[in-house]
């Protein structure tokens, strides 16, 4: 297995490329000779970053929490004269505290955003990419997708879904052409933190810095893993023990520990 080669009528889709992981990958495919379309609501920063990528990169503002965005999403690539050879679903962001104290529109624009959208738009671009015979699907999940995590239950469910949703989907795309690839990283400096509503220094200063992994990195790894046909991918040794662990520990030891411990539970 491969990338699908660069060409001048297909292009890599990039959902939550106006920064972090996003606008890594976004680097990282038209290093390697792809067109991209980016794909975010900050319309501005995907001009931005189209504007340093040349002219392979087209900005296609979209909300993916909104099914009707979705849904107009492949006629807009097809507007552009291109045909998505890879799919990239990376937008996604947390909520955070306990849900005795959430905000109920907040969290079910999460599992839009976090979980519909990359059904949704799975569903939309894998047929094409099945009838060509050519494709690689890559979805952003989280370390987070190994244990339940109390404090972010709904992101914490929401990745588990996406780990073992791209992993049916891989094994579904056995002898298609096409891959499917869920990517596992473990903490990363983007706008996540903030985004998530973390306090200062507890997203960062939680979490130890070995287990730290720039964006860049993280989007290098997920597209040379890609590349290589894998299921998963987690970036950085410390993490791929740690996910191993999560699994392994009965979660009447681990949940409470984990809770205990959590910024948004405090
Ligand atoms: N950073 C971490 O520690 C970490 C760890 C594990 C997994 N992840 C996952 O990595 C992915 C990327 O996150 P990041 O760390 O790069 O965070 P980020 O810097 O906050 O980027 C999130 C991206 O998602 C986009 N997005 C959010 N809601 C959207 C919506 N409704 N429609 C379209 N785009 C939307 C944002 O763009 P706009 O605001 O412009 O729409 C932005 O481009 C997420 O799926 C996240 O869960 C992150």
């Amino acid at each position: 297995m491969s990338l699908p080669p660069p060409s001048s009528d297909t292009a890599a889709l990039v959902t939550g490329a106006s920064s972090g992981i996003g606008a890594e990958f976004a680097r990282e495919l038209s290093r390697r000779g792809h067109q991209v379309v980016l794909v975010a609501r900050s319309g501005d920063k995907l001009a931005e970053l189209a504007a340093e990528l040349g002219a392979g990169a087209h900005v296609l503002t979209a909300d993916v929490g909104h099914p009707a965005a979705r849904a107009a999403l492949p006629d807009r690539v097809a507007e552009l004269g291109l045909s998505a050879s890879m799919l990239v679903n990376n937008a996604g962001f947390s909520t955070l505290g306990p849900v005795a104290k959430s905000d109920p529109a907040a969290e079910l624009n999460l599992v839009e955003v976090d979980i519909a959208a990359v059904v949704d738009l799975c569903s939309r671009f894998v047929p094409g990419m099945v009838e060509r015979g050519r494709g690689a699907v890559l979805n952003v999940a989280s370390t987070a997708a190994f244990q339940p995590l109390p404090g972010q239950a709904a992101y914490g469910a929401a990745k588990a879904f996406v780990l073992s949703y791209t992993q049916s989907l891989a094994t579904e795309l056995r002898g298609t052409g096409v891959s499917a690839t869920a990517l596992c990283p473990g903490p990363v400096k983007t706008g996540f933190g903030e985004r998530a509503g973390f306090a200062e220094g507890d997203f960062d200063g939680a979490l130890p810095k070995v287990m730290w992994v720039s964006a860049a990195d993280v989007a290098k790894k997920a597209i040379d893993a890609m590349a290589a046909g894998k299921r998963v991918v987690i970036p950085g040794a410390v993490n791929r023990v740690g996910a191993g662990l999560a699994q392994l520990t009965p979660r009447a030891l681990l949940l409470p520990a984990l809770a205990r411990v959590h910024p948004g539970l405090k």
